[in-house]
């Protein structure tokens, strides 16, 4: 309704929409007026023999409800508007207790005769689809019995496709807040408490002002050029990292960056090398894109870049904190993934997740910064330094597969959401960020040592840390053996969440061991929950 308390009537020779507003001044007038312009509508309509639909929205009698009712042309009128509402009903597009329009009204609205529709409420109320309620009006029942929608799967074409999703492992699914545990070494969760709400909240607000201002059209598939700077001068600063703005790509996390580069990268028989144990969510997706995806195994120093085969066009690592064993890889090992990489024709990702939080030892370079050749794309995300529901991640990309991926991102999802974008740009170019990870670490440090202290200590009989430097998950390996499952098992009992190693490794035989997330957990739990282990360890192993 516009100010005048005329009805807003779009008309075009096959579809009429009337939106009554809340507040209307006269609505008795305005329905009048709503009613003329349908009979124009249908004059004009039947003239062309076209079909016509209603769409009618009215908050007071209608309580929100859309009836959409298409009739065609003026044969079997009875027929197809029995048809339509009786599908409505049985799909549930017509809730029960819904109320349907007067027969009068319904009859005014769609040019057919009142007795019509009569006859279609009193069949539909025959067949108990409908109840007719004196002086109140017609009501849609419960429904009678559901139309079975669903075609079989296998009579499918794609059905093989379908299913091979379908049977994909689940990675990243944390359980509800109210379905974890006390006491919970989950990996990839955040020190929920310290997201700094309130500098969030400013910026976010900052965000709604620059959105309110924009123009109203899509944005830069590779970003926004504040985020795009923000971004850049972060990662040179913390990690050493060589970019201008122009190679930054805002993804939707650091899934969204794997995403691309192996989408502009890779066919089906691509071969994709992986360090082995590795990231399930990132040799799932490759797999999805049909790669032939190469565990390459492991050692204390890294990757054993030797055994990265021939043919390898895309390279997986984490060098800064190997994904989910821990040691960084060695100065000699990134000179040789380098050359060999190099030699293979191939790209690097360096997935360098959760580097901000480093402990011990020499920086080292990310291998970004040791690359002269381009061929190393650089993946960063905010999912461990803010929160991984914000979605917010990017990629540092060669000249060489730049084009291609913001291409691949405009396609895919045209861009990230400019909300958050304009949020995060302000929040770390106010040093927010900056603040939050310093006031994290210290947080995480405290309990890596506590946990390390443990291991070193009263765990010691039965469990040994892999020495790591960053990060805020940790693996214990198992010194003797035992029945992790069992352990587990023992241990939610006692309100604490485990984790094995074993889904970690993918072509290699699995190593026995638990795998520690300290975002969660708060820092007194840790003894609390380590003493319960050691109760149970002391038990079964
Ligand atoms: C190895 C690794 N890479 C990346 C991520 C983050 O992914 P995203 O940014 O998509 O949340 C995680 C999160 O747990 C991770 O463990």
């Amino acid at each position: 309704m516009d100010r005048t308390g005329m009805p807003k009537v779009g008309v075009d020779t096959a579809t009429l929409q009337i939106q009554f507003g809340e507040k209307s001044v006269d609505q008795r007038k305005a329905r009048q007026l709503a009613v003329f312009a349908l009979r124009n509508f249908c004059v004009a309509a039947h003239a062309r023999n076209l079909a016509h639909s209603l769409c009618l929205v009215h908050p007071r009698s209608l309580a929100g409800m859309e009836l959409h009712v298409v009739i065609n042309g003026r044969k079997d009128l009875a027929g197809q508007l029995y048809n339509q509402l009786r599908s409505a009903i049985e799909s549930g597009r017509l809730a029960a207790g819904t109320q349907l329009p007067p027969s009068r009204l319904l009859a005014e609205q769609l040019g057919i005769s009142r007795k019509t529709i009569s006859d279609t409420y009193a069949q539909l109320t025959y067949e108990n689809f409908l109840t007719g309620v004196i002086g109140k009006g017609t009501y849609v029942n419960a429904r009678v019995s559901k139309v079975e929608r669903k075609q079989n799967p296998s009579e499918l074409a794609g059905y093989e496709v379908i299913e091979s999703w379908r049977n994909l492992p689940v990675f990243l699914r944390h359980p509800t807040l109210e379905g974890s545990l006390r006491y919970d070494f989950i990996g990839g969760a955040t020190s929920k408490g310290q997201f700094p709400q309130d500098d969030w909240r400013r910026c976010t607000s900052h965000a709604l002002r620059q959105i309110a201002a924009s123009k109203g059209f899509y944005s830069l598939p590779e970003g926004l050029p504040a985020l795009r700077n923000a971004i850049a001068r972060h990662i040179a600063f913390s990690r050493g990292v060589n970019c201008q703005d122009e190679d930054v790509v805002v993804c939707n996390g650091a899934q969204q960056a794997l995403d691309l580069i192996s989408r502009v990268l890779t066919r089906p028989g691509s071969i994709v090398a992986m360090e082995d144990p590795g990231y399930p969510p990132a040799r799932l997706l490759f797999g999805t894109h049909g790669a032939t995806v190469i565990g390459v195994p492991v050692d204390a120093e890294g990757i054993q870049v030797d055994r990265i085969p021939l043919g390898t066009r895309l390279i997986y690592v984490t060098p800064s904190h190997q994904f989910p064993l821990g040691m960084p890889m060695s100065q000699e090992r990134r000179v040789a993934l380098l050359a060999r990489a190099h030699e293979l024709g191939a790209i690097i990702i360096e997935d360098d997740y959760d580097s901000e939080f480093r402990y011990e030892g020499r920086p080292t370079d990310s291998l970004q910064s040791m690359d002269e050749r381009g061929i190393v794309a650089y993946v960063g995300t905010f999912s461990k330094t803010l929160l991984p529901e914000l979605r917010l991640g990017y990629a540092i990309l060669p000249p060489a597969i730049l084009d291609a991926v913001v291409r691949a991102k405009q396609l895919t999802d045209l861009h990230t959401s400019t909300l958050p974008q304009w949020a995060l740009a302000k929040f770390i170019a106010e040093g927010c960020l900056l603040k939050h990870i310093r006031r994290c670490h210290t947080i995480y440090a405290g309990r890596r040592e506590r946990i390390l202290a443990r291991m070193a200590g009263d765990l010691s009989p039965w469990l040994e840390a892999v020495p790591t430097m960053a990060g805020f998950h940790m693996v214990v390996l198992c010194k003797v053996p035992m029945d992790i499952p069992l352990v587990i098992e023992l241990a939610k009992k006692v309100e604490v969440g485990l984790y094995a190693i074993d889904s970690f490794f993918y072509q290699q035989a699995p190593q026995a061991g638990f795998f520690l997330g300290f975002g969660a957990i708060e820092t007194l739990d840790i003894d609390i929950a380590l003493n319960r282990l050691r109760d149970i360890l002391q038990q079964v192993a």
